[in-house]
């Protein structure tokens, strides 16, 4: 494979940063990957794996090799009386993936329709929204290690997976290549509408009872009507993920803000929403040039055309240090930045 030279990447990360490649290459089978990992002319150089590009910042040019996983492919595997296995290659967008398996009447990733970004990346952070994770419908992956080119499958243990977050963010940083994911769908729906806002969706659509596809329309509903849509105005999703914090804290300020979010979370611990604590810090709508909080959710920092990567983490460290001083929590980045 013959890679590209200096290749603009702006198009290919949803924040529309706009940096460069020193060399870039898209591969649509495994054995393309195999093939570019083993060139000599990228030992010793950074190597990024991009997918959709919807969940980083890309902050400056990089210095090698970036290598789109463009492997595609959707594929029935397995079926019983109840379940459906469901293999997806990694560069299948993950949104028509979703809207795939609902076309073929299975239920399990409804909730999860309209997320940005390709189906390799969804195991990474465990992608989730309105009440559902990916680990819940996840069956295995494939993955190639990088040191040594060999394919190698993952269980649902194995990824060990928790709140945005798996072994592919931790001990496996930087370590795998995702290339393809199965997941378990059901043909008997079990619905997840815990999340007020779908029920309330539903009725404002006049659906009355419940269907794979009304679900998915409904959180399709939602996510357009407060996040940003990256077509249109640069952004990665959330930039921080929501802060588990100790429950004494969260009681104390409680006491103060009793309007506040808290939702259940490990032992001891309560999830706090960061949009809301951003909000409280004042930030909301903030723009400074071209990178901004967006004004209807707060936890989606912006670029409303050229702002550089800097110039998005100087205005996410400024709101983690008011955030810090005004409620003593810290907030952790959720978008990976290069
Ligand atoms: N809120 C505010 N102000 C804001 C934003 C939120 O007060 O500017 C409050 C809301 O009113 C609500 C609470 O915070 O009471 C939670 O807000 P929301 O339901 O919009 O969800 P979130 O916690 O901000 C998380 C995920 C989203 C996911 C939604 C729905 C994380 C980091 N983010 O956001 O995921 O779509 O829940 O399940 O967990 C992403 O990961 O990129 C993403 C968009």
């Amino acid at each position: 494979m013959q890679p590209q030279s200096n290749y603009p990447l702006r198009k290919l990360n949803t924040f529309g940063m706009d940096v460069s490649a020193r060399y870039f290459a898209s591969a649509g089978s495994i054995g393309e990957i195999q093939e570019l990992l083993l060139d000599s002319r990228f030992r010793g150089l950074d190597q990024v794996i991009l997918g959709g590009g919807s969940n980083v910042l890309l902050s400056r040019d990089i210095n090698g090799l970036v290598l789109k996983n463009d492997i595609r492919g959707i594929f029935k595997i397995r079926e019983d009386e109840r379940y459906a296995w469901v293999q997806a290659g990694a560069g299948e967008p993950w949104h028509p993936f979703v809207r795939h398996t609902i076309g073929l009447g299975l239920a399990g990733l409804e909730n999860l329709s309209l997320i940005p970004g390709n189906t390799g990346a969804a195991p990474m952070q465990n992608i989730g929204a309105y009440g559902v994770e990916l680990k819940d419908v996840f069956e295995e992956l494939e993955a190639l290690d990088r040191t040594d080119g060999s394919l190698v499958r993952f269980g649902v243990r194995d990824c060990e997976f928790g709140y945005r977050d798996s072994i592919f963010k931790g001990k496996f940083r930087d370590r795998f290549i995702i290339v393809t994911v199965t997941v378990r769908l059901s043909k008997i729906p079990e619905f997840h509408i815990e999340y007020g806002a779908i029920t309330r969706e539903l009725e404002a659509m006049g659906v009355s009872g419940l269907t794979i596809d009304g679900i998915s329309q409904a959180v399709m509903r939602i996510r357009s009507s407060k996040l940003p849509d990256p077509a249109l105005i640069g952004n990665a999703g959330s930039f921080f993920k929501n802060p588990e914090c100790p429950a004494s804290l969260v009681e104390a300020l409680k006491d103060q803000y009793p309007e506040m979010p808290v939702y259940p979370a490990a032992e001891g611990k309560m999830k706090m929403a960061a949009g809301w604590l951003i909000e409280k810090a004042g930030w909301k709508g903030y723009r400074k040039g071209d990178a901004g909080v967006h004004p209807l959710q707060a936890l989606v920092l912006v670029n409303y055309g050229h702002a550089k990567g800097e110039e998005i983490l100087e205005l996410a460290g400024r709101i983690q240090a008011s955030v810090e001083e005004m409620f003593k929590i810290s907030l952790e980045r959720e978008v990976n930045v290069y």
